[in-house]
Parts: structure tokens; C-alpha cells; sequence
């Protein structure tokens, strides 16, 4: 939907979400918005519909102070987003539509002055080539996953965290009613930030992330050795991306070649799951939270973040200084180049004092 307006010399700022939602694209534009507003009277901000999508395709609204009103708390986000893959940004579309160019014509037909970008790790990708081609870009560090590097923090990850807990809190009730094994499977295929807070937040037995590969019998012993114990249950908080030691140590082509002709699970956990039935005879029951992570209202840590970082996005714009993503350093609220950033992601470390904290309390990573 385009709302066409003639083009004035107001000062015009673009906005996007782009990627996969979190609760806080919301509450983080508006941080943005206000700041703006604040800062200026002759400012206009252009709102692109779902992503980069609206960019290529000059889908845009103008917005208007109100929009960023009553929505500090409202998930989702007002503009819409999609995954517009980095890797297929260099493609014409199924009409040769060239989309980089596509994407600059827009940015310059509408004479923006700078282009704020909320998204996770393609999306920051996207937003360094588009500065290399010379737009002006300011990004802000957005994703459940908290993998994104250069930054200590995103917004949206400690609101997922408190859902995946949430889910592990519930299991834990109904597990200490049976005598089963639980597995809570938590969002994160390339890393396990999420996993690993939750985990320990929930007080979870076990936890397979996708950065400390697992040895299912490790998993099985962690399991009997509960039960020996006396204990009736155990929980498992397994990312998506969790993989066993045989399998991380394959290539891509090898794992594929492996899993060929093989009874294909629906996700990790349930592989997981079904081993474990078949080694400890103990009941298995998998729980996905999935997409709920991702929902809901921003947690109040995450409402504060998202202002911060996005009153620190519109000083940015006010000096002038593109090219930057604002970040988390040493606690603090600062920037880093794009060009420092893009494509690096920020894993789990397994030599790191969380892992070791962690292991200290018993909690079995399945490594050992
Ligand atoms: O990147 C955020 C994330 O929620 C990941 O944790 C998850 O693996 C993925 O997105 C799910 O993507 P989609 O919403 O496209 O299914």
C-alpha cells in the first residue's frame, strides 16, 4: 500500500524491520520515532512494508508521530517483515528486477537522508552492502538469538529467554507428577544463547546446544544417574540446532548422505527423544514452544534496551554518522562500523564461565 505524497524539503529518514520478528521492533522504532521528533519539527519518517521487500517495490507509508504511540508494549511489528536473503540479494527477481538497484532508486527517489535498519544477522549484511553502495545506513541489533556480533546484547533475546522459561517452568510441574524424561526444544539452529539461559533459568537437568556437540550415551548415563538417584524426572532444554559429536563431525554433503533412506524427525529434539526412550526405556515427551518465543509483549529489560538503543540510533542520524549499528559495549549503549559486523556471528563459547558455572551446579552439556 503506498501512500504518495509530493516530495517536499522535509528531512526524511527510512525505516525497516526486517527478518524474522522479536517482541521489541516495536518498542525499539519507537525509541527511534520519538528521539527524531524530539530532535527535529521537519522530520519525516518513511515506513517500508515488510522488510527490504519494501524498499525494492517502493511500498512505503508515511508515518506520522501517532503511529509510534501506544506501542512500547505491542509485539510484532507496525511495518510488517519478511527474510529477504543476503544471498540472493546479487539475483534478479522472478521479474529481473535488479534489487540493490531497485533499493537505491527508492532511497533516492524519495531523497531519503539516512536508511534505519532493525535486523539480525542477514539483515545486517544487507545493510553494509547497502552502505557500500553509498546509502546512508544507521542499524539497530534485533533478534531473539542474541547472536549477533559486535554487540553484548539484542533486543528481543531476554524476552524469548522468559517464554522458553516459562515453557520449562510448566514442564516442570507436570514432570514432577511423572516419572518421564521432558524435552523442551528452544529456538536457535546456528547457536544456543537462548537455550543456555533458559536452561539454567529453568532449572533444566540437561542441555544439548548447537556449539557444544553432544554424545547421546553422555545424555543416557546424565539421565540414569538421575534416576538411580531417586529422581522421577528429568528435563532436557535442547536447541534447535543441538547436534551429536558423530554429526558435527560430517561434512554438509556427508550428513545429508547419512540421513538419506533414515526415518526423518521432525526436529532434533525428537531424534533426541526417540534415542533416549530406546537407551534409558523411560518415557520421552517432547514439548516445542516454537514461534511463541518470538511473541507476545516485550519484557520490561527489553523495553528499556530497545528505548536506549533507539534514542542512541537518532543521535546518530543528528551527528551525521553512518555506516555504524548501535550496540552494547561494556554495558553501555555504543557503535560499531557495519563493516566490523557482517556475517560474523557471536557463539557460545564452551570454555566460557557460564558453561563452567553451569557445569559446577551439575547441569550436563552431554560433552562429558
Ligand atoms: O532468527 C530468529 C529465529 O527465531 C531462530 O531462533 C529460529 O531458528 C528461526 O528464526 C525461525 O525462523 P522462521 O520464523 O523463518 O521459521
Amino acid at each position: 500500500m503506498r501512500r504518495e505524497r509530493k516530495v517536499c524539503n522535509m528531512r526524511r529518514i527510512g525505516m525497516l524491520t526486517s527478518g524474522g520478528d522479536c517482541q521489541c521492533l516495536n518498542a525499539t522504532m519507537r525509541g527511534v520515532a520519538k528521539a527524531l521528533y524530539g530532535m527535529y519539527d521537519d522530520v519525516e519518517i518513511i515506513g517500508f512494508e515488510d522488510g527490504y521487500k519494501g524498499l525494492m517495490y517502493a511500498d512505503y507509508q508515511i508515518m506520522k508521530s501517532s503511529d509510534f504511540s501506544g506501542i512500547l508494549t505491542k509485539g510484532g511489528t507496525i511495518l510488517g517483515t519478511s527474510r529477504q536473503p543476503f544471498k540472493l540479494m546479487r539475483e534478479p527477481d522472478e521479474n529481473g528486477l535488479d534489487k540493490v538497484e531497485s533499493m537505491k532508486h527508492t532511497y533516492r527517489k524519495l531523497k531519503l537522508e539516512c536508511l534505519v535498519v532493525l535486523g539480525g544477522n542477514g539483515s545486517q549484511k544487507t545493510a553494509n552492502l547497502l552502505r557500500e553502495e553509498g546509502l546512508n545506513i544507521v542499524s539497530l541489533p534485533k533478534t531473539i538469538d542474541n547472536d549477533l556480533w559486535g554487540t553484548e546484547m539484542t533486543f528481543g533475546f531476554h524476552s524469548a529467554v522468559n517464554i522458553a522459561t516459562d515453557a520449562i517452568d510448566c514442564i516442570h510441574t507436570t514432570a514432577s507428577s511423572h516419572g518421564r524424561i521432558f524435552i523442551v526444544e528452544v529456538m536457535g539452529h546456528k547457536v544456543g544463547w537462548v537455550t543456555l539461559y533458559a536452561g539454567i533459568a529453568g532449572g533444566a537437568d540437561i542441555i544439548l546446544l548447537p556449539e557444544i556437540p553432544y554424545d547421546i550415551r553422555v545424555v543416557s548415563d546424565a539421565v540414569n544417574k538421575r534416576a538411580k538417584a531417586g529422581k522421577r524426572f528429568s528435563i532436557l532444554a535442547v536447541a534447535e540446532g543441538a547436534i551429536s559429536k558423530e554429526d558435527a563431525a560430517l561434512s554438509k554433503k556427508e550428513l545429508k548422505k547419512k540421513k538419506e533412506g533414515k526415518l526423518v524427525y521432525p526436529s532434533s529434539a525428537y531424534e533426541i527423544g526417540a534415542k533416549l526412550q530406546e537407551m534409558t526405556g523411560q518415557e520421552v515427551r517432547v514439548t516445542v514452544p516454537g514461534h511463541t518465543q518470538r511473541g507476545g509483549e516485550p519484557c520490561p529489560y527489553d523495553r528499556v534496551l530497545s528505548t536506549q538503543l533507539g534514542a542512541a540510533a537518532a543521535e546518530l542520524i543528528r551527528k551525521k554518522q553512518f555506516g555504524y549499528m548501535v550496540c552494547v559495549k561494556n554495558g553501555g549503549i555504543d557503535k560499531i562500523p557495519l563493516e566490523e559486523i557482517a556475517g560474523k556471528l557471536k557463539y557460545v563459547d564452551p570454555d566460557s564461565d557460564i558453561i563452567r558455572q553451569a557445569k559446577a551446579v551439575g547441569i550436563s552439556f552431554g560433552d562429558e
